[in-house]
């Protein structure tokens, strides 16, 4: 037995090998030794990014990176900002797919994980109660009063795990509804409620869960009419694709559900923290009360993976009905400390910076600046969203000669124009943006919630470049039939 000592490290006495040495019974030596030092590690390896994703990772990113041309070496970031190796700056119009929502190293988040490390807390006893789940809890659950308890995850799709567990629990039954085109997760059961072909295809068999037009109250009550149902999950704006629930929807939903003794769950994993210029984004519609909310992206900083599914009392009552079930759902890195340091340090900015105000008014004018671009360009056919989740939709254009350049692209594979205007973007103004979901026209916009007038100005002025060229018939049509080739060899 070993005594406890203040050192760290291993304290039983063994002679350490060297790295590089050869283990005595042959095998091989064991790389990466002789002392961690990051800086050296990436100063001499840092290079070697795209082979060593393309040998150890998933190949296919790094061979789509370098087919678009979007294999860069971006050294350094802050704020919505990132530089290259060159020292160009970046801007950065997809948040790490949401995560970023206060943009790069906010001081403040960042400081308070300096502060959560140097603090040596005894974190993830898992037989005590620490102070900062119970804090972060509370702060989150001010900005929804009808909900009282949360379950702390790592990732999106864990929060959604647990309402679609908590919500079968809680009401004895098997069934969850979800929205056409709904994106929730890619885990098992989050991949049971999502609506598009392309991710499910080859995994079944998934849970028997059952889509519904989004909107569609009529399909929604004819579900609920067979009695099985536990929930209905929908993002109030879906993520592919940039779709409003029609107003009035989410309430009407609800008093269905109710009626049928079933949940609203409502996935705020993209849309919650401010994103679409309300906290969240069911409040945008009044007396709209989720049974259970999915939080996760922003509340990270940026930094620790954290997920939070927030529900009503009874709900969480009914799971954890008894000591015996104390740990019938938990996560062994649920509630660390630097995760609750990163979400505490992230509300508090939020309401200190006026981060939900922010994305409301950046968000209306980006969008009414884009909106004004729709009567001048053929080939763009609507702009939406809400806050700082905009979708930007091309379309079938009227003139002959567009037309048929478009109906070459469209004929190989749908979504290529979209793709057209994210490459020079990204190649020639130095703007990150994405193409929302295979097969789609459209590019979703969801910048870190502190942009400001001067990032808007410099996006709008870049799309207004790209457009000029695709309507003039510029060079990006030549990459267009790049795109065409490769899609037609992709088949
Ligand atoms: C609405 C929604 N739910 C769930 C998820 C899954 O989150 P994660 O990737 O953290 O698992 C996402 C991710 O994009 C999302 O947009």
């Amino acid at each position: 037995m070993t005594t406890p000592s203040p050192a760290h490290g291993v304290q039983s006495v063994s002679v350490p090998r060297s790295s590089t040495e050869p283990r005595p019974d042959g095998g091989p030596a064991t790389p990466g030794g002789k002392g961690f030092d990051l800086g050296r590690l990436l100063a001499e390896r840092g290079a070697e990014r795209y082979e060593l994703h393309a040998k150890h990772l998933n190949h296919q990113l790094p061979r789509m990176l370098h087919t678009i041309g979007f294999d860069k070496f971006y050294e350094r970031a802050e704020g919505p900002y990132f530089w290259d190796a060159d020292g160009h700056e970046y801007l950065d119009m997809l948040a790490g797919f949401g995560v970023m929502g206060l943009g790069r190293h906010h001081p403040v988040v960042r400081k308070a994980l300096h502060d959560v490390l140097d603090a040596s807390l005894a974190d993830l006893t898992r037989f005590d109660c620490q102070p900062l789940p119970g804090l972060l809890a509370e702060r989150l659950l001010a900005h929804s009063p009808h909900l009282d308890r949360v379950f702390f995850g790592n990732s999106g799709t864990e929060a959604v795990e647990t309402a679609l567990k908590f919500a079968r629990y809680a009401t004895g039954r098997p069934r969850i509804l979800y929205c056409a085109h709904a994106f929730h997760g890619l885990t098992t059961g989050s991949l049971s409620v999502n609506g598009e072909a392309g991710f499910r295809d080859g995994f079944a068999p998934l849970l028997p869960d059952t889509p519904v037009p989004l909107g569609d109250l009529d399909a929604l009550a004819a579900e609920l009419k067979k009695g099985d149902v536990a929930a209905l999950i929908v993002e109030p704006i879906q993520g592919k694709g940039v779709h409003e629930t029609p107003p009035g929807y989410l309430r009407a939903a609800q008093e269905l559900l109710h009626r049928h003794k079933a949940l609203l769950i409502a996935d705020e994993v993209q849309t919650g923290l401010g994103r679409t210029g309300d906290f969240y984004a069911y409040q945008h519609e009044a007396g709209v009360e989720p049974d259970l909310v999915c939080v996760a992206k922003a509340l990270s900083g940026g930094y620790v993976p954290v997920s939070a599914t927030l529900g009503k009392e009874w709900i969480f009552k009914k799971v954890y009905t008894s000591m015996d079930r104390v740990l019938v759902h938990s996560a062994s890195f649920g509630s660390n400390a630097q995760a609750m340091a990163a979400g505490l340090a992230v509300l508090s900015v939020m309401a200190d910076e006026r981060i939900v105000a922010n994305a409301r008014a950046t968000g209306e004018l980006l969008k009414s600046r884009l909106r004004a671009l729709v009567d001048r360009y053929e080939l763009l056919s609507d702009v939406r969203g809400r806050g700082l989740m905009i979708g930007i939709e091309f379309g079938r254009p009227t003139s002959l000669k567009l037309r048929s350049r478009w109906t070459m692209l469209q004929a190989a594979r749908k979504g290529l124009f979209a793709q057209m205007v994210v490459v020079p973007l990204l190649q020639k103004h130095r703007i990150l943006t994405q193409v929302s979901g295979d097969h789609l026209e459209v590019i979703k916009l969801i910048p870190p919630l502190i942009v400001g007038e001067r990032d808007v100005d410099r996006f709008v002025t870049a799309f207004t470049a790209v457009m000029d060229d695709a309507h003039n018939g510029g060079l990006m049509w030549d990459f267009g039939k790049t795109l065409v080739k490769q899609a037609i060899a992709n088949r």
